[in-house]
């Protein structure tokens, strides 16, 4: 097996490395001075079944590019299979036409990592499950839930737990985090006027004096967790936490969630976090190394990747 990683979060490939006690590939992945993507493997892959780990994050485009130069790179090596390691798949959100004339971008993406010589993709917390299907090559689409809800019973208080779909369509996701805590599930009513804004209508479910745990899969401009906060808080809930898997946290969503009142935003390391991130008083990160490691481990003996999650 060997380990290939790009730029986009070589903390978490090292640490993945260190999980699987396999160390990273000798690669050079870097830009010529007009910005293009230069690629070197510098090691031999003749007939290896190669794993190459990259969050297709902020920059999307570069991290995208890198990835697919690193793949031809690889086939063109004779590597004998290839797995995209995607924690973070970019692009995920345009996974549908929200209006007349608009593209289907996940699905372009999906199509250009299959034809650039991936043969399978081990991702995870997938924006929409159904992006699974978009790619016509294997591909496992992994759970952050295990190690949420290990994190939750660790530093969260059992008795008075809720946990709170902070959209209508996040109720399914919620409703597997409050299943494996044991919580009861309430839905935050949410309605956006304009593309870019949200607005918190109305809380289904009583959280009065309740922790609230808001369960999400990306917090992006932190609008949505900051308005459901609010609205907790405003329909009597005690204090409010929110567990998101990816931690996109453009713009200025980092200096507002510091100024919100979430006690704390818990994400995972699927996309390399920010110094902005790393010094704020209420973001913490914990890391998804030992369930990639173990995803990655396990495909290559082909073992069973589903059951990490029984
Ligand atoms: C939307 O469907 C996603 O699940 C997230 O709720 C959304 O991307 C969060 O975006 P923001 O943090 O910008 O409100």
């Amino acid at each position: 097996m060997k380990l290939v990683a790009g730029n986009s979060n070589r903390p978490l490939a090292e640490a993945i490395s260190a999980y699987l006690n396999v160390p990273l590939a000798k690669a050079q992945v870097k830009r010529f001075a007009d910005m293009e993507v230069f690629v070197e493997i510098q090691e031999n892959v003749r007939g290896e079944d190669v794993f190459v780990i990259q969050s297709t994050s902020f920059p999307t485009n570069d991290h995208l590019m890198e990835l697919l130069i690193i793949t031809d790179a690889l086939r063109r090596a004779s590597a004998r299979r290839i797995t995209a390691v995607i924690p973070y798949f970019g692009y995920a959100r345009q996974d549908r036409k929200p209006a007349a004339r608009t593209p289907i971008s996940a699905k372009l993406v999906a199509n250009i990592i299959a034809h650039a010589g991936v043969d399978r993709v081990l991702t995870l917390d997938l924006h929409a499950g159904q992006i699974q299907g978009f790619f016509d090559i294997p591909t496992d689409n992994l759970f952050a839930a295990p190690i949420l809800a290990r994190d939750i019973k660790e530093h969260l208080d059992g008795g008075n737990r809720m946990v709170v779909s902070p959209d209508v369509g996040g109720v399914v996701r919620a409703r597997a985090l409050a299943k494996r805590i044991d919580a009861p599930l309430a839905i935050v009513d949410k309605r956006r006027e304009r593309p870019g804004e949200s607005e918190v209508m109305n809380i289904i479910g009583d959280v009065s004096g309740r922790s609230c745990i808001l369960v999400d899969d990306i917090v992006d401009s932190g609008g949505t967790l900051v308005n459901a906060a609010d609205a907790l808080l405003a329909n009597g809930a005690r204090e409010v936490y929110a567990y998101i898997t990816h931690g996109v946290l453009s713009g200025g969503a980092v200096a507002r969630i510091a100024g919100s009142k979430l006690k704390e935003l818990v994400i995972t390391d699927s996309i390399m976090p920010t110094e902005a991130v790393k010094v704020a008083h209420n973001i913490r990160v914990i890391s998804i190394a030992p369930l990639m490691g173990e995803a990655i481990g396990r495909t290559a003996t082909e073992s069973s990747v589903s059951s990490l999650f029984d």
